[in-house]
């Protein structure tokens, strides 16, 4: 099935709190975008599931899914059994993603889609587990830069040099090409993000602090921590 036919008539996937079907498909920008950079040969992950789901399986893409939602899973499945698209290429993970990737075992990736749960910090978490498996040249999706939690990613990921942005998409997409190995082991002092947000508090907390000292009359206090950071 073309990504076309599947945009004229979208399948409704997702379940709202009274039970009713809807669908909360990613937007029609980002799933060109993958129809576009997806193929067989691609191997991908996502977190949460929907209509992205249905087209990396017709891409038929080595693809992994992690969402909780099983009823979710079953209706994506009924889905593409019924408008004759395989899914065997797509391994379905049952479980939230911040405790099923810890422990997941991962070859490289061409391509991760965070969509799952958008409240703090499970996006972060998202990022963490797969962004060192993501290939040199692979493509980073972060959906949602709308909420505050895909806006600080976004932000962050823009201050890194490992990472380009390639695409943002209806306003609420960003595309992020990995340029160069990225090393969790970073300090906090190797990131200009949080170096520029800290300034001022570091700052404030300093004169606080040394009007403390001031106050206890603790001059050595006041000279002997100059060198510190923070
Ligand atoms: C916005 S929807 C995903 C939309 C999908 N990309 C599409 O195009 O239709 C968010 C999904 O995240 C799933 N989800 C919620 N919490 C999750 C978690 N902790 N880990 C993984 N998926 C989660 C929900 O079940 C829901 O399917």
């Amino acid at each position: 099935m073309t990504l076309q036919l599947l945009l004229q008539n979208p399948p409704r996937l997702h379940e709202d709190p009274s039970g009713k079907l809807t669908s909360w498909q990613i937007s029609d920008a980002v799933l060109n975008f993958l129809n576009k950079h997806v193929d067989s040969n691609s191997v991908t992950l996502e977190t949460g599931a929907g209509l992205s789901t249905v087209l990396f399986a017709t891409k038929s893409a080595s693809h992994t899914c992690i969402v909780p939602d099983l009823k979710l899973i079953r209706r994506i499945q009924s889905y593409c059994n019924d408008n004759q698209i395989s899914c065997n290429n797509i391994a379905f993970k049952a479980g939230i993603s911040e405790q099923i990737l810890p422990s997941l075992e991962l070859g490289s990736l061409d391509l991760v889609l965070i969509d799952g749960r958008h409240a703090f910090p499970t996006p972060f978490i998202d990022w963490y587990y797969t962004c060192e498996k993501l290939k040199i040249g692979g493509m980073m999706v972060v959906d949602d830069t709308q909420i505050w939690t895909g806006a600080i990613l976004k932000k962050f990921l823009l201050s890194e040099p490992e990472w380009k942005l390639t695409a943002d998409l209806s306003s609420k997409t960003a595309i992020f090409v990995k340029i160069k190995d990225y090393s969790h082991s970073k300090e906090w002092l190797d990131q200009s993000l949080v170096i520029n947000k800290s300034r001022y508090s570091i700052m404030a907390s300093k004169i606080n602090r040394g009007l403390e000292a001031l106050r206890q009359g603790n001059f050595g206090k006041i000279f002997g921590k100059a060198a510190n950071p923070t």
